[in-house]
Formats: structure tokens, C-alpha cells, sequence
């Protein structure tokens, strides 16, 4: 099928690379030139692993080309996805300008059937408002179709989300628009919902709420457990076992960053208030999550007593591995906290650093955790990036001022640390915190 999709972040360049390996042909619109220009040279704005080589194997086999032209993209596609950014505005709300310009751009170069379907993440009632938007502003007098087909792709493992899906989500209002999507996912053998456009809308906001509110159910029991002795890694095995509950999002942490996540909970809350419902629940899921780096800076100050002109060492900086998103990366917050509080930082992360700089001063990053360690009075972990569950506990022992370890992702097993020599404190451990507290007393 000849398809286009318009804006070429995250979510449009995954989408059209993927749609052009299954055999489509693809173009990827964006206005910002310079990323066209980036991208028709082979140069991939984000890392999201496997995605280059895609990109360059469907452009070289020509299914997949890049352009600024919503025109180009309009005359040559039967299927236009929609996927521009929604960034939430001061009220919390979803910013929708982007998809009502593209609406009314798509409207005005039609020149024939097109169905333009929703990508990004939008308020329910969207999809009414692209149709509106379109038949007002459409030229010639062609048939035109709005569907829904919501992404659940995690960023770092996208494609194989794209690829492998648990299902997929089709918000269809017509037969035409139901089968032509039918058959472009055809390919992957995953289960359809097909469904009207409001509850396909809904499904999106719902499912992220839902895993927000997991995370931060996890986080919750991780403080009892932080009071009473009791290990949230095992209370999560014991309940994740139980199939209507599963194991996935039960890892109590620093809580959950990133662009989709923070600003989708804002959004759903939003909405739901103007449609006269007070979701109490997700306002609470949101304020155990951004209590969870306060406590975490409080678990800081308990290794450190005093941050004032104490070096620290921090491993992660993207909001998840496998990513280089700093977009609502609960590392900045802990980061800026700790330098209001006086404390130098020195840093490592595989991949984030470069887009970290624009977003922090005074950082000192560093090439690797220990050159990060180097004379630091304590070591925190930020993102659980697979290179640092395997590190050279010697080497990091002697690099670091203090052997304390004030683990924000529970990545290491906390016998093993203290038997290594360090003072080891996770979240929600609260066992091996005591033990540690009876130890260095
Ligand atoms: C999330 C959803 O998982 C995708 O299905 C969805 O398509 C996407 O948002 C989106 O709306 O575009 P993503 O933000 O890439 O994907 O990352 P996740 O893997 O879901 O993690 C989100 C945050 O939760 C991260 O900060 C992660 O560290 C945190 N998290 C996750 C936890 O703290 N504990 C967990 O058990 C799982």
C-alpha cells in the first residue's frame, strides 16, 4: 500500500519504517527540515535501537523516502497516519494544534478517497474533531475516512513492539476504513480490536494510566516494606504469579518518566475533569510517583546526613536504558535537587549524555562508572542500564570516596553488595537496610 506519515518522531519513524519492512511504500513527513535533511542523509535524530538499519535498508530498497511536503505525501497515499507530537500545555492538557494543522493541510490537498488515521496519543473526542476539521476545510468534493489505531510501542524496544505485537487497535467507522487497515496488519498475525474511534481513543489513555497506576501501586507497598523489613522484590514475585495480576510494571523504583507516561495521566485527568469526572485514582497515582524522587533524595540524606559540598556519583540519565529520551527523566529532578542542595554531581550514562547537557548545569560527565565514581561520597543508580549490572565491583570500590550504593532501580541483589563491602540501600529492601544500619552502627 502506499501510505504516508505525518511528523517523523518517535512514534512516525518507527511506524513508517516498520510499514515499509512489511512491504508498503512509505513516506515520512515533518516540518522541521532539518530533520528531513538529517534523515534523507542516513542520520537518525533518536536512538532507538535496530531503527537505523531499518530506516536504511527500506530507503535503499526504496519503500521508504522522506519529505517536508504534507502535499506529497497526500497525492501519493491512500493511508495517512497522523502521529505529530501532543505536548501537554500548563493546565496538563493535550496541545492538539499540531493535529489540527495537519488536518486542515491533509484537507486541503486531497484529491480523492483518503483515510487519515489517528498515531499519537490523543483526548477522546479527537477523532470527531479531525472529521469535523476536515470537512470543513476539504476542497474537492472526495470521500474521506477518520479511524483510530493507538501505538503501544516502548521506546528501546519499539520495532519488536511493532513487530510483535499484543494487539492492535482499530477505531474504524466505516467498512472501507476497517478493511483497509485490516489488511495493511494483516502481515503481523496479531490479535484485532476493531472497535468505534472513542473507545480505540480511550484504550490508549487507559492502558498507560493503568501501567502508571501499577508502578505506582509497587512504589506504594515498596514503602511499607521500607518500615517494616519486608523486600518488595519478593512481594512483587508473589503477586505478579498471580495471572490476573502479572509480574510486568511491578518494579518499584524512582518512579515513571518519560513523554508518554507523565503528560497521558496529566491529559486523562484533564479530560476526565472536563467531562465531569474527578479521577481520584489517577491524581493519586501521579502524586505517589513524584514522591518517589523525594524519598529517594531522603534515603541520599540518610547515607550522607550532610549533601553540602559532597560528590556524587549518578548512573543513568535517560528516563529508561535502551533510550537516549531525557524527557521527563526523574534524573533531572534528583539532579537539581542534589545541586540546590550543594552537592557536586559527576555522571555516566551510555547514551543520554549528549542530550543531558542541554538539559543540566554543572554536571561533570564523565566516559564511564568510574571515571564517574572517581572520589565520590556516594554512588546513586538512576537507570537500569544492563552495563551497569555488570560492573567491576573492585574497581568501582576503589574509585568511589565511600563505598555507599543508593540503588534507585534495585538492580543488585543486596546480600552480595554488602558482602562486597558496600553500604547498599534500594527501594523497598527494607530488610537488608536494616541489616546494613546494624552493620555500619
Ligand atoms: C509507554 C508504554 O509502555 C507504551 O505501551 C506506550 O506506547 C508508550 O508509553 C507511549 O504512550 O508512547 P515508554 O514510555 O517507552 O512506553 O516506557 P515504559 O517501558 O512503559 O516505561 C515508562 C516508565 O515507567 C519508565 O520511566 C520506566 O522506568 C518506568 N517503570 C516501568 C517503572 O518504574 N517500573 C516498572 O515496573 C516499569
Amino acid at each position: 500500500m502506499n501510505i504516508s506519515i505525518i511528523g517523523s518522531g518517535y512514534v512516525g519513524l518507527v511506524t513508517g519504517a516498520c510499514l515499509a519492512e512489511l512491504g508498503n511504500k512509505v513516506i515520512c513527513v515533518d516540518c522541521d527540515q532539518k530533520r528531513i535533511s538529517c534523515l534523507k542523509k542516513g542520520i537518525v535524530p533518536i536512538y532507538e535501537p535496530g531503527l537505523e538499519e531499518l530506516i536504511a535498508t527500506n530507503v535503499k530498497k526504496k519503500r521508504l523516502k522522506f519529505s517536508t511536503s504534507i502535499k506529497e505525501a497526500v497525492a501519493g497515499s491512500e493511508i495517512i497516519f497522523i502521529a505529530v507530537g501532543t505536548p501537554p500545555l500548563s493546565n496538563g492538557e493535550a496541545d492538539l494544534t499540531g493535529i489540527e494543522n495537519v488536518a486542515r493541510n491533509i484537507a486541503r490537498d486531497m484529491s480523492g478517497y483518503r483515510l487519515i488515521v489517528e498515531k499519537s496519543t490523543v483526548p477522546v473526542e479527537t477523532g470527531k474533531w479531525v472529521h469535523r476539521t476536515i470537512k470543513t476545510y476539504i476542497k474537492k468534493k472526495v470521500k474521506f475516512d477518520v479511524a483510530s489505531n493507538p501505538e503501544f510501542l516502548r521506546e528501546g524496544q519499539a520495532i519488536h513492539d511493532f513487530m510483535h505485537p499484543d494487539r492492535i487497535v482499530l477505531g474504524v467507522e466505516s467498512q472501507k476504513a476497517r478493511d483497509l487497515l485490516v489488511s495493511l496488519y494483516s502481515p503481523l498475525k496479531a490479535p484485532l480490536v476493531i472497535t468505534d474511534i472513542q473507545s480505540a481513543e480511550l484504550i490508549k489513555h487507559a492502558s498507560n494510566s493503568f501501567l502508571a497506576t501499577k508502578i505506582s501501586f509497587i512504589n506504594a507497598i515498596a514503602r511499607i516494606c521500607d518500615i517494616v523489613g519486608a523486600d518488595v522484590i519478593e512481594v512483587a514475585k508473589g503477586l505478579g504469579l498471580d495471572k490476573r495480576i502479572g509480574r510486568a510494571f511491578l518494579d518499584a523504583g524512582i518512579g515513571y518518566g518519560g513523554f508518554c507516561f507523565p503528560k497521558d495521566l496529566d491529559a486523562f485527568i484533564t479530560i476526565s475533569d472536563k467531562l465531569g469526572y474527578d479521577f481520584t485514582l489517577l491524581k493519586a497515582t501521579r502524586e505517589i510517583n513524584q514522591q518517589q524522587r523525594a524519598l529517594f533524595l531522603n534515603k541520599v540524606k540518610q547515607a550522607l546526613w550532610i549533601i553540602k559540598d559532597k560528590t556524587i556519583a549518578i548512573l543513568g540519565l535517560s528516563f529508561k536504558p535502551n533510550t537516549d529520551d531525557m524527557r521527563y527523566a526523574p534524573s533531572i529532578d534528583i539532579i537539581k535537587s542534589l545541586q540546590e542542595e550543594g552537592a557536586q554531581i559527576r555522571a555516566y550514562d551510555p547514551q543520554a549524555m549528549e542530550k543531558a547537557k542541554a538539559q543540566l548545569d554543572q554536571v561533570k560527565f564523565c566516559k564511564d562508572p568510574y571515571e564517574a565514581s572517581r572520589g565520590c561520597d556516594c554512588l546513586l543508580i538512576i537507570t537500569e542500564w544492563d552495563e551497569f549490572k555488570e560492573l567491576d565491583f573492585s574497581r568501582l570500590k576503589k574509585s568511589l570516596k565511600r563505598p555507599i550504593i543508593i540503588d534507585g532501580r534495585n538492580i543488585y541483589e543486596p546480600r552480595k553488595m554488602q558482602q562486597l563491602g558496600f553500604y547498599y540501600i534500594g527501594i523497598g529492601r527494607g530488610s537488608c537496610a536494616k541489616k546494613a544500619d546494624n552493620k555500619n552502627a
